[in-house]
């Protein structure tokens, strides 16, 4: 019953500060992240850390990356990149490992990594934190693929933003009877 009221209740928050988990609870949060369908097992998901220090590092690769890709951009608006990586006080990148689409398709792939960040926001969520996932320009960036360590066949699925909301959105969700039918 607890699980439901949190699947029932789970909200995205945009605005995020301080304070963020510690790193027990992230890891917990990873453990209930790696609970999900996997089709032959390939867990082909993984997670990154960046808090602090960390953040502003990404944040410099990024307008800089931003910046020589468009060069045209105003400095504002590459101000205004720079600050989306401090958006938070935590980071978490979630990065997909693709594997040979032979063995399971890309789209099956995706799939379980989505799952994947589904159940990591729901154990932040447990546990206290507000977080969004976010993707947008930051995830597709190749330097900052590059300074965070992925391969070639990695890509970030997500950017999921973690901290503490003071103002709580409230959502209200459609009613279920327009998303199931049965067949007759
Ligand atoms: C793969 C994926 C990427 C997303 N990227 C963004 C994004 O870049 N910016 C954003 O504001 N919301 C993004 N969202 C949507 C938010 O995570 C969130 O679902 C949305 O704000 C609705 O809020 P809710 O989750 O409370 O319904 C993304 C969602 C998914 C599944």
């Amino acid at each position: 019953m607890e699980l439901l009221q949190g699947l029932l209740s789970r909200v995205s928050q945009p605005v995020l500060q301080a304070p963020g988990p510690d790193h027990a609870q992230i890891e917990l949060a990873v453990k209930a992240a790696i609970c999900v369908p996997d089709h032959r097992n390939l867990q082909a998901w993984r997670y990154i850390l960046i808090e602090g220090e960390g953040r502003e590092r990404l944040a410099e690769i990024y307008a800089r990356s931003q910046s020589e890709q468009a060069p045209q951009r105003s400095a504002a608006e590459i101000d205004r990149l720079r600050q989306q990586p401090l958006r938070a006080p935590t980071l978490i990148m979630a990065v997909l490992r693709r594997q040979d689409a032979a063995q399971v398709p890309l789209h099956e792939q995706y799939l379980s990594m989505g799952a994947s960040v589904q159940n990591l926001l729901l154990a932040l969520m447990a546990q206290g934190w507000a977080a969004i996932w976010r993707t947008g320009a930051l995830a597709e960036d190749r330097a900052v693929a590059q300074a965070l360590g992925l391969q070639e066949q990695e890509m970030i699925a997500g950017v999921i933003y973690v901290g503490t909301t003071l103002n709580p959105r409230q959502v209200s969700r459609p009613p279920p009877e327009s998303f199931w039918e049965i067949w007759s």
